[in-house]
């Protein structure tokens, strides 16, 4: 059987088929079941923030597991406590609580029940914004063709356009309990921002009392070139979910509420059985300890320019977004999946997120010769093209 033969055989059908099966990686590479070799310029999907079987986090899940695997939140343990102490640091605010789950869709469904917890219900979020697949965390998801199938959703979301600052002030009201934002949408193809948008929501969120909820799902853990993309315009948020590079490549989500927020959650109002299990954890400390320890965010702002500037000037290419290592490139046709393909074969995966879009997001780890590499290999195919 074919390796999309052996999947259909045994699982719902809501991923499509893939045509690789993967076996082991180290670093940025991958290798198949034919023993072919791939750099993943995907890292993942935005997970792998330090790469394949890194072996700090290698270590720190060994030892881990050989202590102990899991305990309940009826207990602490220590790599909780530290990691914690932790993102309170990265994020800068000795305000700041986190409650820790194991995906992005949780972690925002931990951030719309805090703000249920305000008084108020309703909740603005943006076109083409995307926050999980779960029935909350898709309410505030602004791509209609992936919740029409499952309504009815929950009531009381408004969809702004992204970006429009005009529709701030109408658009968030004091009858708003949060506003949902992505500082770049990543699987909406890599929409970027316009420059003091953040802010305005901010100001506007502070005017009507409302929260300000940040999605760093996939933005988050240095992504962008800060550790949080909310950091490029200097503002602060009520809440942060996190999730995907967090725990360097196991399953780990968390919320992070500042100031008042903090103080929405009491005893009973929210829970997760493996939220904080103990070797996620371990690992996220690792994956956070190489990315401090290699320094590798100061490198990242300028892979990513080196990406825009070169890319865009390939044929074919309509605009290159993004910041850091997440970056989109969105091409006059849709040839996202032939270029996908065609990017295979020379040995890098991406995926394409929408017809006309390429994304890539490889683990921090990259170098310039990797991304210098990936452009040889992308300009290649493109000009063949045309
Ligand atoms: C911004 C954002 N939020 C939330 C999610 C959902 O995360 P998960 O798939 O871990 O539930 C994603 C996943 O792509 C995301 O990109």
């Amino acid at each position: 059987m074919s390796i999309s033969e052996q999947w259909n055989d045994v699982f719902t059908s809501n991923y499509g088929s893939p045509r690789l099966l993967l076996t082991e990686g180290k670093g940025l590479h991958v290798k198949d079941s034919n023993g072919r070799e791939y750099r993943d310029f995907l890292g993942g999907i935005a997970t792998n923030i330090v790469g394949h079987a890194n072996p700090k986090v290698i270590k720190a899940v060994e030892d881990q597991i050989k202590t102990l695997s899991h305990v309940s939140n009826l207990y602490a343990h220590p790599q909780v406590l530290e990691l914690a102490q932790k993102l309170k640091e990265l994020v800068g605010d000795d305000s700041a609580r986190i409650f820790f789950c194991n995906s992005g869709a949780e972690a925002n469904e931990a951030a719309i029940k805090a703000s249920r917890l305000t008084g108020k219900s309703r909740i603005v979020a943006f076109t083409n914004s995307f926050h999980g697949r779960t029935i909350g965390a898709l309410s505030i998801t602004g791509q209609p063709g992936k919740a029409a199938p499952f309504e009815p959703l929950l009531p009381g979301v408004k969809f702004l356009k992204y970006g429009d600052f005009k529709s701030l002030k109408k658009g968030i009201t004091k009858r708003t309990a949060m506003v949902m934002i992505e500082p770049i949408q990543g699987e909406a193809g890599v929409l970027t921002l316009p420059k003091g948008f953040l802010t305005a929501v901010r100001e506007r969120c502070t005017e009507v009392g409302a929260l300000l909820g940040i999605d760093e799902v996939q933005t988050g853990m240095g992504r962008t070139g800060k550790w949080f993309g909310y950091q490029h315009e200097g503002i602060k948020p009520d809440i942060i979910t996190l999730a995907k590079g967090l725990g360097g490549g196991l399953p780990l989500g968390a919320m992070i509420a500042l100031g008042e927020s903090a103080k929405l959650f009491t005893p009973g109002t929210h829970g997760s059985t493996f939220g904080g299990n103990p070797i996620s954890v371990a690992a996220s400390r690792a994956a956070i300890s190489v990315i401090e320890d290699d320094h590798l965010l100061s490198k990242i702002t300028s892979l990513g320019e080196l990406i825009i500037n070169t890319a865009q000037t390939f044929p074919k290419v309509k605009e290159v977004r993004g910041a850091g290592l997440l970056i989109g490139i969105e091409f006059i046709e849709p040839i996202g999946s032939e270029i996908l393909a065609a990017l295979e074969d020379r040995g890098f995966l991406v995926n394409s997120p929408n017809p006309t879009t390429i994304r890539i997001s490889p683990p921090l780890i990259a170098t310039e010769t990797d991304v210098n590499d990936f452009l040889v290999a992308l300009r290649a195919i493109l000009v063949g093209r045309l």
